[in-house]
């Protein structure tokens, strides 16, 4: 067989070998690193060999995952569905659980809930398969700038082909972000005034700019949606929609419901007051109709915002439902785990 000599000197990667199409006279041996396996020619069968310290019955454990190309793996699992992969036993169960992973985008990966989402994405990589879109070089390099991360405007439609193409579900955590007006003085009283820059318009951003993810979703086949969105939508006069005369909430709102109508399965999270804590150390709260409002428990951290949008994407139970979310403080009542559970307590579908 074609690597064994391969197999000495990669050790601890995957080894790929391409060979010609049955019939053809020259088997071609040519070792490949995994790298390269994306510019074979559908006309390749390929044969993977999972290496490690036992090469004959490889594990998990055994296997350095640090050095799996598992985005490659996945798109060449699709490339070559038709064509024959080998592997040697025990990196069989691997192969296969890399044809289940799940490729998932985050927008707004640069912001700071979206850099939680995408970092706990791209660690729990025996099942999901991570890309990010950013706006900006500065913000790709704020979650590490590979390959997997994506510059597009999402008032763009245009720019974000490449990042939703191959994808299998969308998490969307991009918002219109006010900024104060330089001058304000705390010690003076009164309150800052804030501003939206020129194309950063909630009505920009959170409605046109979610609408044409929906539909760069809907175009390129996604499976599932989940838009993190906010509390307070119910009240058309809440403060938050006076910052900057943005009626930041109204088109948040507008395009909850556009994603609700728009025939795939999705999960909308509206989100209490954002907190920068540690997440999984608080019993969750789910509401619906901003009741969670009128209470003391309104706030929730970035972090189980996070993990809760990435829970709607293993929990069937998320499909086509609309929460509030808020938090215990910490210490008060159990941490939440049983995500089933959780979701199964949501009836609202907006
Ligand atoms: N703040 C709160 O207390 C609160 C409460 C409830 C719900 N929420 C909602 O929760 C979600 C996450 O909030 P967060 O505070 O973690 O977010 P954030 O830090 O404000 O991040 C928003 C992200 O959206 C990106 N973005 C803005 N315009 C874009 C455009 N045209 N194209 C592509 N990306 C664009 C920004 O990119 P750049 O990195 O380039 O700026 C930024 O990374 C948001 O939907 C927010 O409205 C917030």
């Amino acid at each position: 067989m074609a690597s064994s000599a391969c197999i000495a000197a990669t050790c601890s990667s995957w080894t790929v070998s391409c060979r010609q199409p049955r019939g053809s006279s020259r088997l071609k041996t040519q070792p490949r690193p995994f790298r390269a396996l994306t510019s074979c020619t559908s006309s390749c069968s390929v044969s993977l060999a999972a290496l490690s310290s036992s090469p004959e019955s490889p594990s998990r454990s055994s296997v350095d995952t640090s050095l799996w190309k598992r985005d490659e793996l996945h798109s060449a699992l699709l490339n070559f569905g038709r064509t024959e992969f080998r592997a040697r036993s025990g990196s069989k169960l691997v192969l296969a659980m890399a044809a289940e992973m799940k490729t998932v985008l985050v927008t707004g990966a640069g912001g700071r809930t979206g850099q939680i989402a995408y970092k706990k994405l791209e660690k729990m990589s025996d099942q999901f398969i991570a890309r990010g879109l950013v706006r900006s070089e500065e913000s790709k390099s704020k979650v590490g700038g590979g390959d997997s991360i994506f510059v597009g405007d999402v008032t763009k439609p245009e720019t974000l082909k490449e990042a939703f193409s191959g994808i299998d579900a969308l998490i969307i955590l991009t918002s219109a972000v006010p900024k104060m007006k330089p001058g304000f003085d705390p010690t003076k009283g009164g309150r800052p005034e804030f501003y939206y820059e020129e194309g950063g318009f909630p009505e920009q951003v959170d409605w046109l700019g979610q609408k044409a993810q929906i539909d760069a979703a809907k175009e390129a086949g996604v499976k599932q949606i989940v838009l993190v969105g906010s509390m307070g939508g119910t009240n058309d006069n809440h403060p938050l929609n006076a910052l900057g005369n943005g009626k930041i909430l109204i088109w948040k709102r507008k395009a909850e419901k556009y994603l609700s109508e728009a025939g795939l399965p999705y999960t909308i999270i509206r989100a209490g007051g954002l907190q920068d804590k540690d997440g999984g150390i608080r019993e969750l709260l789910l509401g619906a109709d901003d009741a969670l409002l009128s209470t003391d428990t309104k706030a929730v951290a970035r972090a189980d915002v996070a993990e809760v949008a990435i829970q709607a994407l293993l929990n069937e139970e998320a499909k086509n439902k609309a929460l509030d979310l808020a938090s215990k403080p910490e210490g008060e009542g159990t941490p939440t785990t049983d995500f089933k559970a959780f979701f199964s307590q949501c009836t609202a579908t907006f």
